[in-house]
């Protein structure tokens, strides 16, 4: 594995995937996203591996995607999806990876940043079925110490533009 991976994760409509495209063209790096990583082994989406599969069954894919993933020795972005995390293994291998020098930053955002952001988009998230900002907050309230554990770093999200989001992760990384 790279010890110069940047691994971005967080809950779903944090910003990983546009945030970590953005990073890997500043830092003229591969971008790889997890869950397109999924739908392209699988040949499906994700929301068809939910529903025939179930949740269970997408995170055994997710958890071999991710070593795949970390495994590649070319330093890369890597996107995850906001679940990665529930896997102790998953976390084992971040938190692994972390310290062996990779970044791990969490893109932290408020229910409420979220919850703006996905209510008109859910359909393509399976877990987000339902009251979204429920939803986002049973996550959260699952989840926050999670990212915590694997995290290198954490850049808040809220009320920061795009460009503001990539320029603080580009910062808090580059001053290790
Ligand atoms: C999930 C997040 C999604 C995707 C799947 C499950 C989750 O990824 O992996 O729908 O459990 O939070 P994004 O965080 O990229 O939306």
């Amino acid at each position: 594995m790279s010890a110069d991976h940047l691994v971005l994760v967080g809950l779903m409509g944090s910003g990983k995937s546009s945030v970590g495209r953005r990073l890997a063209d500043a830092l003229g790096r591969p971008f790889v996203d997890t869950d397109h990583r999924i739908e392209r082994r699988e040949g499906r989406t994700i929301r068809d591996i939910f529903a025939s599969d179930g949740e269970e069954a997408f995170r055994d894919i997710e958890a071999t995607v991710l070593v795949d993933v970390l495994s590649s020795t070319e330093p890369a972005v890597i996107a995850t999806g906001g679940g990665i995390v529930t896997r102790s293994d998953n976390r084992d291998r971040l938190a692994e990876g972390r310290d062996a020098g990779a970044r791990v930053v969490w893109l932290r955002a408020s229910v409420d940043t979220l919850a703006a952001r996905l209510t008109a988009g859910a359909s393509r998230r399976p877990l987000l079925d339902g009251d979204v900002r429920e939803r986002l907050t049973e996550l959260d309230e699952r989840r926050r110490d999670l990212y915590g554990a694997v995290a290198s770093e954490v850049v808040d999200v809220d009320d920061r533009t795009l460009d503001d989001v990539v320029s603080a992760v580009l910062t808090a990384t580059e001053s290790r």
